[in-house]
């Protein structure tokens, strides 16, 4: 279900403030009845809105959407307990989006939002394996046999990781940044691993999702997927 007036603006009547002047004063129609409060809600795939008697509806174009989500920020369309989502990030309403799979809390980097559910499907189902890229830095520096370990499997919880890359990229005083490749997206799974291997992560970000990657937009900032993205995302 969704609020009328946010139905409305989705559908290019006007914005949404606007859309709600338009239900006050008695221009819009719920399956044949006027409707004049504002808090009705309505569900796109049943009811009939009409704004002077003209139908209305979204266009239901495909949109894909590539954000780079800060730290604080909930993965989520809406969060329970009120908490900024990375819907409020992205300032674009004509159609309803949601973000493919899922960054944590504490993860910034690379999300992709989108209206196309069969992508979303086949972007998150554990038998298509997209590799995912990471930037991470771990507490202290791991040694040839963690790393062996990192590549070759490990158990987290009741689970054996399949093979996973990963590759010292610089090494500080008490910590080292690392680029990691997994083919899963378990819940947490970067940071369990990397805790099993005695190395938590300390920060981590998300680069790339198979060859998509962030390239150059800034934390917080979204874009449209160019033309050659969508292709490849859909031939995946
Ligand atoms: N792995 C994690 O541990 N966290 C993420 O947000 C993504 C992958």
């Amino acid at each position: 279900m969704e609020r009328l007036q946010k139905y409305m603006a989705r559908s290019g009547v006007a914005s949404r403030r606007k859309c709600e002047e338009l239900i006050k004063s008695g221009h819009v129609s719920v399956n044949g009845r006027v409707v004049t409060d504002m808090g009705v809600k309505v569900d796109p795939d049943v009811d009939v809105v009409q704004v002077d008697g003209r139908v209305i509806k979204p266009s239901g174009k495909k949109v894909y959407i590539m954000l780079n989500k800060p730290v604080g920020y909930i993965t989520s369309v809406k969060d329970q307990f009120g908490r900024p989502t990375v819907i409020d990030l992205v300032d674009y309403t004509q159609e309803r989006i949601y973000p493919v799979g899922r960054l944590d809390y504490d993860t910034s980097g690379l999300l992709i939002l989108t209206n196309d559910g069969e992508l979303a499907y086949k972007l998150t189902h554990p038998k298509h394996e997209v590799p995912k890229t990471y930037l991470a830095v771990l507490k202290g520096v791991p040694d040839e046999g963690d790393l062996e370990k990192f590549r070759s499997g490990l158990r987290i919880e009741n689970y054996v990781t399949s093979p996973a890359e990963i590759k010292v990229l610089d090494v500080f005083k008490n910590s080292c940044q690392v680029e990691i490749k997994i083919h899963e997206g378990k819940n947490r799974q970067v940071r369990k691993m990397c805790e099993s291997i005695g190395h938590p992560v300390v920060s981590l970000e998300r680069t790339a999702i198979g060859e998509i990657s962030l390239g150059d937009l800034k934390q917080g900032q979204w874009r449209f997927l160019s033309s050659e993205e969508i292709e490849y995302l859909c031939k995946l």
